[in-house]
């Protein structure tokens, strides 16, 4: 469906995106991770023929952007970020003049539009000018324009940005309602949107890919994957020691009477670290196995990176 060939993109000396490939099928909503000014835009906005790369190329159901622009943008719906719009324009002027872009007329475009309203919720809003919307309806706006020719290929770039949760919610509906008859890809600097809507994701990094998962596959890149916690009610000051003896223990990080073991051998951590907390008779209020956490993925993975909304 998607294909990205070692896509590259340099501003003079600044190397905004560094042989980046990835692929993405039918139905799969791809997560496209990364910090500010990792890439994510300048990504998007090559392939979907807005911005010419300085090497490589993406190619959609076939038809290579660089060589067939009109051919492959037919197949390609672009949310660019913030929402730009007419703000003199209503949303029904503004869905039936991208209609007529489209090279749609008379009924069918009328059609269109009314197709647009209807898949994104615009009844409420169909005669306010485009200026007086809030984010929330803003944003649904360029999303009926952005799928209104049927695309096979929709390119989002932080659909759910600057959004109050409510928004969030009813745009993350609507993604993952298109989702069964397209390939999308959402970018996005907020981490829950992953768990959230994706199937699999992409971390960028600096204008280099670092990382291709699901979301579990991430979360084991964390090395907190496989580290035991274990709360007491009465710790004393050996039991950090006396775990990081065992076997399977790497190292341990204490906070008041909860520790987190890291695992040197994951099979047997928790084994061990329960066997020890009954031979030794602490009172224990917690045990469990931690899956990982994708911020930690990130953090690890990511330089310079502004994780600041992670919730
Ligand atoms: N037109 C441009 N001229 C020079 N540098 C640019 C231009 N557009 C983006 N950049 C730089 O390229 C890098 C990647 O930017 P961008 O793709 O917007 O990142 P993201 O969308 O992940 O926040 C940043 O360092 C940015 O400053
Ligand atoms: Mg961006």
């Amino acid at each position: 469906m998607l294909e990205v060939k070692n896509i590259s993109k340099s501003y003079g000396p600044i190397d905004a995106v560094k042989d980046v490939s990835f692929s993405a099928d039918q139905g799969e909503i791809l997560g496209f991770l990364g910090p500010n000014g990792a890439g994510k835009s300048t990504t998007m906005r090559m392939i979907t023929g807005f911005l010419t790369p300085s090497a490589g190329t993406a190619i959609v159901n076939g038809h290579d952007i660089t060589v067939a622009p009109v051919a492959a943008k037919k197949l390609i719906g672009y949310l660019p970020e913030n929402a730009p719009l007419y703000a003199e324009m209503t949303t029904t002027t503004f869905l039936r003049f991208v209609a007529e872009l489209r090279g749609y007329s008379g009924r069918v475009r009328d059609q269109k539009v009314e197709e647009g309203i209807s898949r994104c919720q615009l009844e409420s809003v169909r005669r306010q000018p485009l200026g007086t919307l809030s984010k929330g309806f803003k944003q649904r706006v360029c999303m009926a324009q952005a799928i209104m020719h049927d695309p096979k290929v929709l390119i989002m770039d932080e659909p759910t940005d600057g959004l109050d949760p409510n928004q969030k919610h009813v745009v993350r509906n609507m993604i993952r309602d298109m989702a069964a008859s397209m390939t999308i890809v959402v970018s996005t600097h907020i981490l829950e949107e992953v768990d959230a809507i994706c199937t699999r994701a992409i971390i960028i990094s600096a204008g280099q890919l670092v990382a291709n998962g699901t979301p579990d596959e991430l979360r084991r890149k964390s090395s907190l994957h496989g580290a035991v916690e274990l709360t007491l009610s009465d710790a004393s000051s050996d039991t950090a020691d006396s775990l990081r003896a065992l076997p399977s223990a790497d190292r341990v990080e204490t906070e008041r009477s909860r520790y987190i073991v890291y695992p040197g051998n994951q099979e047997t951590l928790y084994s061990e670290v329960s066997a020890m907390a009954r031979d030794k008779e602490w009172k224990v209020t917690g045990l469990r196995t931690l899956d990982g956490r994708l911020d930690d993925v990130f953090k690890q993975l990511t330089v310079g990176g502004d994780f600041s909304n992670v919730g």
